[in-house]
C-alpha cells in the first residue's frame, strides 16, 4: 500500500491533518455520545475531509484497507435515503415484535431517539456510508475500527453523528442509489452534523462490572478507581 512520506516523518507536523485534531484524546473518548439530532448548518468539505482522512488512518486486517466512504449531502439523494433507513429501522424492530412505538418498552433511553432519527433521517446535514470493498462478516470486521476513528475526529471538531446499521431488506436498494457494486457492502451508516444537544461523560459500566485478570470469573483488585495499579 502507498502512503505519503509526510504521513510517515511528520504526523503531527503544524499544518499536517492530525494537527488539525487538537482536542486532548481523553477529552474526545470520554464525551463522545451518540449524536442523533443535529442544527441546520451545513458540514464544510475542509471538515469533512479532516474526519474523513483520520478514518483511513485506522488499522484494519493486514492493513488491507477495504473500505470505501460514500459522503452523502445532496438533498434528493438524502431524501431518497431517508426513505429506505426509515423502512430498514423498522424491519429491524419488526424482527423483535415491535410494529408501533406503543411498542417500545417503557424506559427504554435508546428507542425512541433511534425512532426520531429514523423519522428525520432526511434533515441530516451530511452522512457517511462506510462500506466494505468485499462481502461477508469478515471483510465488514476489517473496517469497523475506520467508524471510531470517523467518530473521534468528527468529536474533535465538534460534529457529532452515531453509528447505524441497515437491513437487507433495503440492500439493494441502497446499492442502487448510490452505485455501490454487488461485491461490496454497506457496513455502517454514519450521520454527522453539528450537534444540536449536549456532547457529554458518556454513561457505561463501571470497570470493575466488566475486568478479569487471568480467568473470565477472577475480578481484578486495581479496577476501582482508589485502587492501586498493577
Ligand atoms: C454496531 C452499532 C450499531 C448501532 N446501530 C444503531 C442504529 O441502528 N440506530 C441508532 O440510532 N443508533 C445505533 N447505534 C448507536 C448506539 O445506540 C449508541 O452508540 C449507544 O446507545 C451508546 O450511546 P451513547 O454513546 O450516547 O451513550 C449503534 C451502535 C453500534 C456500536
Amino acid at each position: 500500500m502507498s502512503s505519503t512520506p509526510a504521513d510517515e516523518t511528520a504526523p503531527t507536523a503544524p499544518g499536517s491533518a492530525a494537527a488539525r485534531l487538537p482536542m486532548p484524546l481523553g477529552e474526545a473518548l470520554y464525551t463522545l455520545r451518540a449524536i442523533r439530532r443535529f442544527r441546520p448548518e451545513p458540514l464544510a468539505g475542509g471538515v469533512l475531509r479532516a474526519i474523513l482522512e483520520a478514518a483511513t488512518r485506522a488499522p484494519s486486517c493486514g492493513n488491507s484497507q477495504g473500505w470505501r466512504f460514500i459522503v452523502v449531502r445532496d438533498r434528493a439523494q438524502m431524501q431518497a435515503f431517508a426513505r429506505l433507513y426509515r423502512e430498514a429501522w423498522w424491519a429491524k424492530r419488526a424482527e423483535v415484535g415491535i410494529r408501533s412505538v406503543e411498542d417500545f418498552p417503557a424506559g427504554h433511553r435508546v428507542m425512541p431517539r433511534a425512532h426520531r432519527l429514523a423519522e428525520q433521517f432526511a434533515e441530516v446535514p451530511a452522512m457517511v456510508l462506510l462500506c466494505a470493498t468485499d462481502r461477508g462478516p469478515d471483510a465488514a470486521a476489517c473496517v469497523v475500527p475506520a467508524a471510531q476513528n470517523l467518530l473521534l475526529a468528527a468529536r474533535g471538531l465538534g460534529v457529532g453523528g452515531t453509528i447505524t446499521t441497515l437491513h437487507p431488506l433495503v440492500e439493494e436498494r441502497v446499492h442502487a442509489l448510490f452505485g455501490i457494486p454487488a461485491e461490496a457492502q454497506v457496513v455502517y451508516c454514519i450521520p454527522l452534523g453539528y450537534p444540536a444537544t449536549p456532547f457529554g461523560a458518556v454513561r457505561r459500566r463501571p470497570l470493575a462490572e466488566v475486568l478479569a485478570e487471568g480467568r473470565w470469573d477472577t475480578p481484578a483488585a486495581w479496577a476501582d478507581a482508589g485502587a492501586r495499579g498493577p
